[in-house]
């Protein structure tokens, strides 16, 4: 497994670092002490065009060779990223055209990263030479493992330019996804607010404008500028997979924040690799929703560097960020934490960002492994130490193992641009809220979970959630018959199918082309301002352990071949159906035409749990969370405690701990913050006592024996 740390060796020379006569000397120091922290990979190079390419045409990728060598010297690997993120100033001042244009017309300066546009022709060229002459200074070094394409693609809406290139390209863009101009004037519905064109070139481009944009015509730019992203990505990726074919490549992506496709990103890739802000995050349920999203994005065809599967996190935040309002420290534990909640989730490789706290720059006051003063003597370091300690214990033991879930949620980013348009029927629902609701019930329930787009084979899920997929193409909707059809249960939620493909509202009821799967129509809905709600008043089988609310928004339904499952409790609409089920081929259609609070969907998953015989992976108390990876009959817990007092686990048959190599059983204290790697195996050394109890116990239950308990 590879473990290690983002490296910027062109910071730690003379006079910053190292001496006069020997400016590079730092490096040495520094493999000495990643090693001593059992770490084996860097990556390095992302940021460095200005001083490879320091006038144009003049390379100089020796310095850059020499860290490598000197990381050989040390056996540690090395992932390169290609440089474009951050181009020379010498471009942007000799091609001033390559600087993005914003969506008031006005052109971004130079002088930070990204500020380029992903559709000049002079940039692509530029970038083809600088990845050509990369390959060739250092492809052939034996310490690369990886290139990283660019770095942080997206962000700070740079997903978007306003240049003539662009509207080029944008046309370019509608001509082959319409072919004829009346299709297109027909598809977008561009009769209304007089946008009917007779010329590709008389399509604008949503740039500001007095009031909103045909939502047809910005749901085809956010579709044509992800595509723009994608290819440049596969352009870096074509050129290095013709000059270095072994070796794998990759780029770093976050979940759900950035504006282009990440399942057509991750096509592009052989692993995907992650930037991780997760020590910063209240919320451990929201982290996991964000791992299992990314890890999500390519199920195939995965290629790491040591042949494993999975996903790396290529840039786990060390520390405190330093973009908050008040950067804290992060606490002891924590870091561990979250680096154990990304393996457990399936991620292969991990590496903290950064290596040292940067003296010179915008990212000067970082969390790093190492602090300014480079001693190594510091919190970050002792911590990631000890976890590089117990990699190497760990390592052998989950190389091959995966991640498997029984059950999905399902995301399109076409259908999360639509919910970010403007003027929706409530601006208060909030996509990523309803996904996390279902997401959360899952995860605190300890059921594996993955996502998918609607498109993708989900026959070997037992469940499906669709949380509000408001824009919906027809193929899409016929898969999801073809799923339930099969046997399988699909739950579906307000908010679904208000839309087509072209944005086009239907004419033959809510939700599109699913009325039949569900059997029955959405007739009209109600959405709710903040603070107001309704009721629901539920029917039969399905158990409650709370009064649930009806928020946000109520679908009124009327119910054909479907069962009641609960109704509102109040308004004009009392009475009426709010939940329903349908049987259909083999499989049940549940549609919930509302949102909730947390405890309904818990409630929700027990019941499914029940119908759909999904079982979670132990029982525990609530705050600690529960992964598995299993591989041929081998089954490895990580059981994660997020809170801040120590958890007491009741452990009914012996269980072998990877991080001690000891026997647990009996009671035990998880302390605050704390991690078990478990297996049923039996343990390779006597029996450990339990550790010492501290004082304050939060939560006393019992962990099932490791049989699954329903
Ligand atoms: C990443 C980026 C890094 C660094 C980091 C800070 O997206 O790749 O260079 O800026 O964010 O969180």
């Amino acid at each position: 497994m590879y473990f290690g740390v983002d490296y910027h060796p062109e910071h730690w020379v003379f006079p910053l670092a190292g001496t006069r006569d020997e400016p590079e000397s730092r490096w040495k120091k520094d493999a000495e002490l990643m090693v001593g922290a059992g770490l084996n990979v860097v990556r390095m190079g992302e940021f460095s065009w200005g001083l490879v390419e320091p006038e144009e045409g003049k390379f100089d990728f020796a310095w850059l060779r020499r860290a490598m060598d000197v990381m050989q010297q040390f056996g540690i690997k090395v992932v390169l990223g290609t440089p474009t993120a951050a181009p020379p100033l010498w471009l942007a001042k000799n091609h001033p055209e390559i600087l993005p244009i914003d969506e008031c017309g006005l052109r971004f300066h130079e002088g930070t990263r990204h500020a380029y546009c992903r559709n000049s022709d002079i940039y692509w060229d530029y970038t083809g030479k600088i990845i050509r002459a990369q390959a060739a200074a250092l492809g052939d070094h034996p310490q690369l493992i990886a290139w990283q394409l660019d770095n942080g693609i997206g962000g700070h809406r740079t997903e978007f330019s306003f240049n003539p290139e662009t509207r080029r390209d944008w046309h370019a863009w509608l001509q082959a996804k319409y072919e004829t101009i009346d299709r297109m004037n027909d598809a977008m519905g561009s009769r209304f607010w007089s946008q009917v064109v007779t010329d590709w070139d008389h399509v604008p481009m949503p740039m500001n404008a007095p009031t909103v944009h045909n939502p047809a015509l910005v749901l085809d730019w956010m579709r044509f500028s992800s595509d723009t992203c994608v290819a440049y990505i596969r352009c870096q990726a074509a050129i290095l997979r013709e000059l270095t074919p072994s070796i794998p490549v990759t780029t770093n992506l976050r979940a759900l924040t950035r504006h282009f496709d990440h399942f057509d990103m991750a096509d592009v890739l052989d692993f995907v690799s992650v930037d991780s802000n997760a020590t910063i995050k209240s919320r451990c349920a929201e982290n996991a929703c964000e791992i299992d999203m990314l890890r999500s994005l390519k199920k195939q065809n995965i290629t790491t560097p040591d042949g494993d599967a999975g996903f790396w996190v290529i840039e786990q935040k060390a520390g405190h960020v330093n973009w908050q309002e008040v950067n804290s420290l992060v606490r002891p534990g924590v870091v561990r934490l979250f680096t154990y909640q990304s393996i457990s989730r399936g991620a292969s490789g991990i590496l903290y960002f950064l290596w040292r706290q940067p003296r010179i720059g915008s990212e000067q006051f970082y969390g790093g492994v190492l602090t300014h003063d480079g001693r190594g003597d510091n919190r970050a370091f002792q911590e990631i130490k000890q976890i590089g300690e117990e990699m190497k214990l760990l390592a052998p033991a989950i190389q091959g193992t995966r991640v498997s879930a029984e059950t999905c949620i399902l995301y399109s980013h076409e259908n999360a641009w639509s919910l970010k348009l403007p003027r929706q029927p409530n601006k208060h629902f909030v996509y990523r809220e309803h996904l996390q609701m279902f997401h959360s019930a899952l995860h605190d329930r300890n059921i594996p979970v993955d996502f998918a787009r609607p498109t993708e084979d989900l026959s070997k899920y037992k469940i499906v959630f669709a949380p509000s997929l408001h824009m919906l193409a027809s193929g899409e909707a016929d898969l999801l018959k073809l799923y339930v059809q099969n046997g399988g249960t699909l739950v579906a939620t307000c908010n679904t199918g208000l839309v087509d493909e072209h944005h086009i509202v239907p004419d033959t009821g809510f939700p599109n082309n699913l009325t039949d799967l569900f059997g029955m129509e959405v007739r009209e809905f109600d959405p709710l301002p903040v603070g107001e709600e309704n009721h629901l008043t539920f029917k039969g089988n399905f158990p409650t352990s709370h009064l649930h609310p009806a928020k946000t928004w109520c679908d009124l339904i009327e119910p054909k071949e479907c069962e009641v499952l609960a109704t509102y409790a109040k308004d004009f609409y009392a009475g009426r159906p709010a939940i329903t089920m349908n049987t259909y081929g083999l499989g049940r259609a549940i549609y919930i035409g509302t949102m909730s609070h947390q405890y309904f969907y818990y409630d929700l998953v027990a019941w499914l749990r029940q119908i759909c015989g999904v079982v979670p992976l132990l029982k525990v108390p609530d705050s600690i969370e529960v992964s598995l990876r299993e591989r041929d009959g081998t089954k490895i817990y990580f059981l994660l405690n997020h809170q801040n007092s120590s958890v007491r686990l009741m452990f009914y048959k012996p269980m072998h701990d990877f991080l001690t190599g000891q026997t647990i059983s009996g009671n035990y204290d998880l302390p605050p913050h704390g991690v078990l790697v478990l297996d049923e195996r039996a343990a390779l050394k006597t029996d450990a006592q339990p550790p010492p109890q501290n004082e304050k116990v939060e939560s006393v239950e019992a962990l099932g024996d490791l049989e699954n308990v329903p």
